[in-house]
């Protein structure tokens, strides 16, 4: 039997964990919870690429539990030189209590979880940034008081952060309209899950019909980390997928815009956007801190989360979800 839990999808909780974890994360912002449950522990944070806001934000966020964070780089420990992942999981797994990585395959993050003992955070694969959605979702909370009902719109690529989009979506109660251009779609196979457990994704070829109305705008780079190389081929095949000041007039008249950062101005979103009154991409930042304090106070510092979960009977939309 595991000991531990790993977050390396939004499906590894349910509905009323998420909004445990959401209610802990505003505690935390409001300064109202002060424990330092990793006291005495440290994380390790293993990066394949580059990061701001992840690294900072788990380093900062473990000294704030109390704890400590290792930054490992991939140039700089023996992963670099080809030691199997399967090796540093069990080495890490004595001498630290979670270990957070950022790696292109997800296979990998996977393979580390299977063979370390201590809980494993996904922080970024090609195929999903969950803590990136979850710090999003947040921010929705913040200045929307809710993300249920609301209409989100993601505009661009069927990249790592539609992945997980989708999954929110299959847990909690919003709608999600994508805008991808052809073969740049998110994997089918995630889209149908979700569907199947009744989630509410709509996608569409044309931003404006995406954004008709929505309450939440959202977009990412065109090329990710490790398409460098697609980059300009992209840029002809995205254009007319900007965020830009006539899409958002499109949204509803209080709408936010949501950017995980870091943007390219000019490409998917336009500066004037991204600096506007609507956007909330600095507060966006500032809520990975809060919302992975969370994951680590649960996972590693074993904080209980029971009492930050929704009470049983709060309204459901649909009769297999869980309260929240
Ligand atoms: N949004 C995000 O994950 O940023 P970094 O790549 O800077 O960590
Ligand atoms: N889709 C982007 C997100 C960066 C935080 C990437 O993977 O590079």
């Amino acid at each position: 039997m595991p000991t531990h839990r790993d977050f390396l999808s939004i499906l590894d909780f349910s509905t009323a964990e998420l909004n445990g974890l959401f209610r802990l994360a505003e505690a935390i912002r409001a300064k109202r919870y002060v424990k330092k449950p990793m006291k005495g522990k440290a994380l390790a944070m293993i990066f394949m690429k580059s990061s701001t806001r992840t690294r900072v934000s788990f380093e900062v966020g473990a000294y704030d539990l109390g704890g400590h964070a290792l930054f490992l780089s991939q140039r700089d420990i023996q992963l670099g030189r080809g030691e199997p992942i399967k090796d540093m999981a069990r080495v890490l797994s004595r001498m630290t209590d979670g270990i957070m990585i950022r790696a292109y395959a997800h296979s990998d993050v996977e393979e580390l979880a299977e063979y370390a003992d201590v809980p494993v955070i996904n922080g970024l694969t090609d195929l999903s940034h969950p803590c990136q959605i979850l710090a999003d979702l947040l921010t929705v909370r913040q200045y929307l008081g809710s993300y249920e009902g609301k209409r989100i719109a993601w505009i661009g690529d069927g990249n790592n952060m539609a992945h997980s989009w989708i999954e929110a979506a299959q847990r909690l109660n919003f709608s999600l309209r994508l805008a991808c251009p052809a073969k740049y779609e998110p994997d089918p196979v995630t889209i149908a899950a979700a569907r199947a457990e009744g989630a509410d994704i709509t996608l569409v070829r044309d931003p404006a019909e995406a954004v008709e109305g929505c309450h939440v705008v959202n977009t990412d780079v065109w090329a990710s980390m490790g398409q460098e190389d697609e980059s300009n081929e992209r840029i002809e095949v995205f254009s007319g997928y900007m965020v830009d000041d006539a899409l958002m007039a499109r949204a509803h008249k209080d709408a936010i815009f949501l950017h995980c950062l870091p943007a390219h101005r000019g490409e998917e979103v336009s500066d004037s956007v991204l600096e506007g009154a609507q956007s909330r991409a600095w507060a966006e930042a500032e809520n990975r801190l809060h919302i992975q304090k969370a994951i680590m106070a649960v996972l590693i510092g074993h904080e209980p989360l029971a009492p930050y979960m929704a009470k049983k009977g709060r309204a459901k939309r649909r009769g297999h979800r869980r309260a929240g």
